[in-house]
């Protein structure tokens, strides 16, 4: 392959920027051109495509977002959508391309590969809900966003001895609530992944545990579950405990990469240009058991993730 062009699509998530600057600066080693596409398949259909050099990704290793931005485009879901990208890579002379995104781009990622446009994806959303893949990029960035300001609620909710009951995203996956809850201490982790009853797993333990001298209280709700506003108003009635809900929404998305999320960005983005320089695509970049590894995306895309249950049931026994 002589031109490989890189793109984000989907949510963004800290650690992209890092990854496009492996791709870049791989592809350039290995001796091709790449070419950046802006705003993803929407950008691609469009024909909104940038040269990239060295220097194009200078400076972006340790910031949040996408220098690349990102879309969703339902056009690419359809024939249309497809066929357009597809002609637009051959006027651009793109013949692969790394997507770094979730699972839906990786869908489209299937669809440019079975139109002749090999593609690799490299694995970034904060909700870690990509099944073929124990990590993704921005993950562990979110989960430490997430946890200062879930900090930050417990001191108020000290001062005050309230709960606080916290919404952190995750689409309809429940692992950035699950490290979340367990990193800040939480009474209570609802996940969508876990069947729960509020009254026995919520209210009642935080009566029994204010018997035992505690004032204060943190509960962290998945956003697959919803209902954080609700739950402090049931909360507040049957406990009789002052409590109040935050949604920490897109905050969770931005500020600079941790340390591991520029590690895994730089590994996997590399990773992906070694595949597409061999002339192999329709795979995806792939972290389980410590390794890096790839994988086809129909068999990535068949997987079903498996929730840590003993983590959570672990999280459950020592909030008392
Ligand atoms: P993520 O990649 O984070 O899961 P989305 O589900 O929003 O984010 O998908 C991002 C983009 O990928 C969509 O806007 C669309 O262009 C493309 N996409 C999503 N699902 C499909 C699909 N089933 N087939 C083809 N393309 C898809
Ligand atoms: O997939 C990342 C994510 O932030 C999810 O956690 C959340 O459900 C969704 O994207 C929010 O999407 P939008 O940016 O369109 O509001």
């Amino acid at each position: 392959m002589k031109t490989i062009a890189v793109l984000t699509s989907g949510g963004d998530a800290p650690g992209m920027n890092a990854a496009i600057r492996a791709v870049v600066r791989a592809g350039i080693s290995m001796g091709m051109n790449v070419k950046g596409i802006r705003r993803g398949y929407a950008g691609l259909i469009e024909g909104d495509i940038i040269d990239m050099d060295a220097r194009s990704v200078s400076d972006i290793i340790h910031r949040g977002g996408t220098m690349l931005y990102t879309a969703r485009c339902p056009e690419f879901k359809t024939k249309e959508g497809v066929d357009k990208a597809i002609a637009s890579c051959k006027a651009h002379g793109i013949e692969g391309i790394v997507v770094i995104g979730g699972d839906g781009s990786f869908r489209g990622a299937r669809d440019l590969s079975l139109g002749g446009i090999p593609c690799v994806g490299v694995p970034g959303t904060i909700d870690n809900d990509i099944s073929s893949t124990e990590y993704t990029i921005g993950y562990d960035t979110a989960i430490n966003t997430a946890l200062e300001m879930a900090d930050k609620l417990r001191d108020t909710a000290q001062s005050h001895d309230r709960c606080s009951v916290v919404e952190v995203m995750g689409r309809r996956a429940g692992y950035l609530a699950l490290q979340t809850g367990i990193a800040c201490g939480a009474i209570a982790i609802l996940v969508p992944e876990i069947e729960y009853d509020l009254q026995k797993d919520v209210i009642e333990k935080i009566k029994a545990v204010h018997k035992t001298g505690k004032k204060h209280f943190v509960v962290v709700v998945a956003e697959g579950v919803g209902g954080v506003v609700q739950i402090a108003e049931k909360i507040e009635e049957e406990t009789g405990i002052e409590s109040r809900a935050t949604i920490l929404g897109h905050v969770q998305r931005g500020g600079e990469p941790t340390a591991r999320d520029r590690v895994m960005a730089s590994q996997m983005g590399y990773r992906a240009v070694e595949l597409l320089n061999k002339g192999i695509g329709n795979r995806v970049i792939t972290f389980v058991d410590n390794k890096l590894g790839d994988k086809d995306i129909y068999e990535a895309l068949a997987m079903k993730k498996k929730f840590n249950v003993e983590e959570y049931h672990v999280a459950t026994e020592i909030s008392i």
